[in-house]
């Protein structure tokens, strides 16, 4: 019988991704022992780390909050699983932190997705797999061996079967999201899609956002993006086209951070659908990006 020389690894904040992989791939997996010291320091432990030796190995860590150390624990991972002598280490970070500050908006300033795109390689990663990074470009930093996987599919299919929009539009919150209303609208059958402009109400003076080119009229509206943070660019762009004589809204996202009161947004926007993946915990997280990963996975391991 061949041995399948690979391993899955489960960090500290793999939000279960780790075990469904594993389970897809039909391969071994085993969960990095955590502990944090008393004063807040990440203790990471293999617990048989002379398993590791030749093979490869597949860390799955996420990077949402607290951000700084789930990177570190990530980063501790690698380095072990190196010094444990992997044959490849190969990073799946679900959620990469840090990548909207993909450029200097202000000079003086880093470009953060950059510096941890660097210190993921320096550390030791051979490849390095995540799902619908801000900018695609911003790989560029991490050099061969970089892929990024689209969730727009499984969250398309997913508002198909769940709420069976009528007469859909889908709707990208601006331009440069445009891509993932495309994706949604080809698996909801080439319906229209468009993307959100903001314009100020001249009677009321109040933003608002309007699609570009289409109308909203008594249609189904779903909004995708990459990210809710705030939840202020969705909550706009829904209570907008409710305005405009939207039918339902419907909300499909990738990375569902809510923070602050990013809930009580959402919930004002009176959203009649929301669902986002496994990237990051949440309520909302229905749909998990664990096969699209493994799609990517039995390419870069030939399995
Ligand atoms: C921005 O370009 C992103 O794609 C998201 O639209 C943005 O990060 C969402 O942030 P928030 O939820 O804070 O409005």
């Amino acid at each position: 019988m061949v041995k399948i020389l690979v391993i899955i690894v489960g960090g500290p904040s793999s939000n279960n991704v780790d075990v469904k992989l594993a389970k897809i791939l039909g391969i071994k997996h085993v969960k990095l022992i955590y502990k944090e010291f008393p004063d807040g320091e990440s203790y990471i432990r293999y617990p048989r780390p002379e398993d590791v030796k030749d093979e490869d190995i597949v860390i799955v860590q996420s990077l949402y909050k607290p951000q700084s150390k789930h990177i570190f624990e990530l980063l501790l991972a690698i380095d072990a699983a190196k010094d444990f002598e992997a044959k490849k280490v190969i990073s799946v970070v679900p959620y990469l932190a840090y990548s909207r500050q993909d450029k200097r908006f202000l000079e003086g300033e880093p470009i953060s997705v950059k510096t941890l795109l660097k210190t993921i390689k320096n550390a030791g990663t051979d490849y390095f797999i995540t799902v619908d990074i801000h900018k695609e470009y911003s790989l560029k930093h991490f050099g061969e061996g970089a892929y990024n996987v689209t969730a727009m599919g499984e969250l398309a299919k997913h508002i198909k079967e769940n709420v069976k929009p009528a007469n859909p539009i889908v709707l990208a919150p601006d331009k440069g999201a445009l891509v993932h209303a495309r994706k949604v609208a080809e698996i909801l059958g080439n319906v229209d899609y468009d993307y959100l402009e903001k314009k100020r109400d001249l009677i009321t003076g109040e933003i608002e956002v309007r699609p570009k080119e289409l109308t909203v009229k008594n249609r189904d509206v779903i909004i995708v993006d990459d990210i809710i943070s705030t939840g202020g660019t969705v909550a706009l762009a829904a209570t907008s086209v409710r305005k405009q004589g939207a039918r339902r809204v419907i909300v499909g996202c990738t990375h569902a951070l809510l923070v602050g009161n990013a809930r009580e947004k959402l919930s004002k926007a009176k959203i009649d659908y929301i669902v986002a993946t496994d990237t990051v915990p949440s309520e909302y997280s229905k749909v998990t990006v664990a096969p699209a990963i493994a799609e990517v996975l039995k390419q870069i391991l030939k399995i």
